[in-house]
């Protein structure tokens, strides 16, 4: 079939259909939790105001983190929390940020909008915020402007429990060692976070992760700063010089327009836009899948992880708010970009074993925005919690027949996308409707003799695609219960609505 750009074509005059690939389940397969990972940078109001407000505060805290922060993370069963950059990592000495609080040095913070950063959240902040939440911390190591002794000394502070650095963990309040799995050696250290190249940067990996060491039963799981999306040349070198010193390597993805110049407004944009943004979202698939081939010339079993450790996307910052604390509103396509990411690296699970979206909080893609003592859950925060089901269950591979669009650049985007697992006996399928204007009437064929149990469903939906959740107003963009899927004779039916996301899960 022919496609010309913006046309869409229907495959047929039927159904839509999903089959859930039962005979191709990976027994062994399973989605890490950690894929639904989140990224914290000291940068904007990501950490001051996002995540903490100090025991001072007047805004509702627990040892000064916000209540209602706290809660909607809990919610979230946020696995694993990646700290303290992104950039700010290799620009960050953290021994400016233990002890008494009102002893600890300022800095500038000069890769976010050169904003004094007063050290007040430091590594206990981090780590108790981690124990409060229940996840992993990962914490982002200084290779750039630090040392080898200040990043191998910050690992025993944490994890040793005896030593001169545990003694002045213990000085400083903290009597028990911390459990630290995953530590990430520079970030970005082709770019801000040292320019270097990756012959060079694989040299000073191979060093930086020897003083790393295991302490008291702590066991690390050691990250090499990886490849921005289309850069494959860095992949190949790093793997082919330093892959048996690491066990992941990280890779970034944003959904932008470009590095230069205006990215768009993350409210105001037409449906042409919109496209745009799910085929760009997309194309994280093939990139993961060229990076993944090339690991496997080093890594042929697989056994360095592929972590997407930030992704997600990048608009201009709101009008008014300044331009270094990235600053963006969440609408319902962002609501999309996440779903679709979610799919794919749900379908790569054997490489791809963490992600986290950038950030958490008031910084690009995040979960919550804050303002004062007002917090919004933004769409994407309810597509995290729709998926919570696949969190940790058995990837179940999925086939769709669906209709197909040409979009900008030369990509494509079908128009239904699915994913599905499955944990304790019971099935989760999660189909998104991209299309702005058309429902899909969609048929999941489960077999003459199957019987469906017990089955609920979920909607993320609005009534226009540039639809987003705001201060002083009802949630126009929410997580709400489905009751439109219908099961007989076999299949599973339902119509499924224009700019949609519907979570069923079921048993058989
Ligand atoms: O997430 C914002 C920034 O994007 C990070 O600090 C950096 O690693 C990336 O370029």
């Amino acid at each position: 079939m022919l496609f010309s750009a913006g046309i869409l074509c229907p495959t047929a005059a039927s159904a839509d259909t999903v089959t859930l690939m039962m005979d191709r389940i990976d027994p062994d397969a399973v989605i890490m939790p950690e894929i639904y990972g989140q990224f914290a940078e000291h940068l904007g109001a990501c950490i001051y105001g996002g995540l903490w407000v100090g025991p001072d505060s007047p805004i509702p805290n627990t040892q000064g983190y916000r209540n209602d922060v706290l809660q909607a993370l809990r919610d979230l069963k946020v696995p694993v929390m990646r700290w303290p950059g992104g950039c700010f990592a290799d620009e960050y000495h953290w021994r400016d940020g233990i002890g008494p609080v009102k002893d600890r040095p300022t800095q500038v913070n000069n890769n976010w909008g050169g904003t004094v950063e007063d050290n007040s959240f430091g590594t206990h902040e981090f780590f108790n915020l981690c124990e409060l939440l229940g996840c992993e911390p990962y914490l982002s190591g200084n290779v750039g402007s630090g040392s080898v002794e200040e990043l191998a000394q910050w690992v025993e502070y944490i994890t040793a429990a005896d030593g001169p650095m545990a003694r002045l963990r213990k000085e400083n309040g903290r009597e028990k060692p911390w459990k630290l799995k995953y530590l990430g050696v520079g970030n970005e250290s082709w770019g801000c976070g040292g320019n270097f190249t990756p012959e060079y940067y694989s040299d000073v990996y191979r060093r930086y992760q020897t003083y790393c060491r295991d302490f008291s039963g702590n066991k690390l799981y050691k990250i090499a700063s990886g490849a921005s999306d289309y850069d494959y040349d860095w992949t190949d070198i790093v793997m082919k010089k330093a892959h048996s010193h690491m066990d992941g390597i990280s890779l970034h993805y944003y959904t932008v327009t470009g590095w230069s110049g205006s990215k768009g407004s993350a409210t105001k944009f037409t449906p042409d836009d919109y496209y745009w943004t799910l085929g760009k979202c997309l194309e994280i698939e093939p990139v993961i899948e060229k990076h993944d081939s090339i690991m496997d010339k080093y890594d042929a079993k697989k056994r360095v992880g592929l972590l997407v450790d930030e992704w997600g996307t990048w608009w201009d910052v709101e009008p008014g708010t300044n331009p270094g604390h990235l600053y963006q509103q969440n609408t319902m396509r962002d609501a999309m970009v996440a779903a679709l990411s979610l799919n794919v690296f749900q379908r790569h699970t054997d490489r791809v074993r963490m992600t986290n979206i950038a950030q958490v909080a008031n910084v690009l893609q995040s979960m919550v925005l804050t303002r004062g003592d007002s917090m919004v859950l933004t769409p994407t925060y309810y597509v995290f919690k729709m998926y919570i089901p696949h969190q940790g269950a058995t990837p179940v591979p999925v086939s769709v027949k669906t209709s197909r669009m040409d979009v900008r650049d030369g990509r494509s985007v079908d128009m239904l996308q699915a994913t599905a697992s499955r944990k304790d006996g019971k099935i989760t399928l999660s189909l998104t409707n991209v299309g702005l204007d058309n429902d899909i009437d969609v048929e999941i064929p489960l077999g003459n003799s199957a019987k469906v149990k017990d089955m609920t469903g979920s909607i993320i939906t609005a009534g226009s695609v540039n639809d987003y959740n705001d201060f002083g107003q009802p949630e126009k963009v929410t997580l709400k219960p489905f009751k439109g899927a219908k099961a007989s004779k076999g299949n599973i039916t339902l119509k499924l609505p224009a700019k949609s996301i519907v979570t069923l899960t079921f048993e058989i």
